[in-house]
């Protein structure tokens, strides 16, 4: 069956129909996927009912898998999920909701900071798919921003400012941002801050995004709060809503965004009900700062 693909945000995002994510996919069905999301940089699929295992398949189908591990506050005997997912749930491995100030839930609100997947690694992920299995009664949205429009958008001497600049990353800068700093000497060790360029060219459209997160802290050679100031206003004009697509979960959906491309965020929901979201990442290609210059 055909993929047809339907933008539902401003400047970007779509919806694919026929699709069927609990057998395997044809040549066809994986090279439209892939070109859609160069296209489109989010795909929103409904309506797929499909285990732990076929979301394991699909994400195979695609590329190779990037694993989970370290890269949250949960203990290896903690986890819920083989590190294959990504566990965005708020549940305990008991599947228990996470008490309101449990730290492993504290540092896991991070997620509502704008970001893009893992920049906090030396190869940040590529895509990043996520399955809803349980959502909310209200809230709870993921919020996407089109960061090769913003980058367009730019001024000039802005682009040029930011062209070949080479930020820091690391879990411990996004958590600042909520106050919370209470890490061990493991986690801080574990959260060494990597390198990432400020402007990415994309390998399937060779066109420039600003790769931003909230994980990004300083910029080489400037002082601190000055490459605060630069990053923060960045964002500020990249997730204006006209670069943004808001996506409002059911159960079975599975988004799929181009993390090389876009930034997300969570939105808030009540804090005592279940939210089974799985995350599976598809590895990236290298670390960005081996991108030639253009
Ligand atoms: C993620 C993420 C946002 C959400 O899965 O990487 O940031 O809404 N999720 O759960
Ligand atoms: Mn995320």
């Amino acid at each position: 069956m055909p993929v047809i693909t339907r933008q539902i945000g401003v400047c970007f995002a779509a919806e694919v129909d026929g699709i069927d994510m609990t057998g395997p996919l044809s040549a066809d069905e994986v090279a439209a996927i892939h070109a859609g999301m160069d296209k489109y940089a989010v795909l929103v699929f409904h309506d797929q009912a499909i285990t732990d295992e076929q979301q394991l398949a699909f994400t195979r189908s695609l590329g190779e898998i990037e694993h989970a591990i370290g890269t949250s506050l949960r203990a290896p005997d903690e986890y819920r999920r083989p590190t294959t997912f990504a566990d965005v749930s708020n549940l305990d491995q008991n599947h228990k909701v996470f008490a309101r100030d449990d730290r492993r839930r504290l540092f896991a609100l991070g997620n509502r900071l704008w970001h893009s997947d893992s920049s906090f690694k030396v190869i940040p992920a590529k895509y990043s798919l996520l399955h809803a299995r349980s959502v909310p009664s209200k809230g709870g949205n993921t919020e996407f921003a089109y960061m090769r429009a913003a980058y367009d958008a730019l001024d000039d001497e802005t682009k040029a400012e930011a062209e070949d600049l080479i930020c820091e990353h690391s879990q411990i800068f996004s958590r600042q941002q909520l106050g919370f700093t209470d890490f061990t000497d493991d986690e801080r060790a574990r959260f060494k801050p990597v390198r990432q360029r400020l402007v990415r060219v994309h390998p399937g459209t060779g066109r420039k995004s600003l790769y931003l997160s909230s994980h990004a802290g300083t910029i080489l050679g400037w002082p601190v709060p000055e490459a605060r100031f630069f990053l923060r206003d960045l964002v500020e004009h990249a997730t204006q809503r006209q670069f943004v697509y808001a996506h409002t979960w059911r159960v079975g959906d599975l988004v799929m965004w181009d993390n090389r491309q876009t930034m997300h965020r969570a939105r808030p929901f009540p804090a005592h009900e279940p939210r089974d979201m799985r995350r599976t990442t598809l590895a990236g290609d290298g670390p960005t700062v081996a991108q030639a210059a253009a």
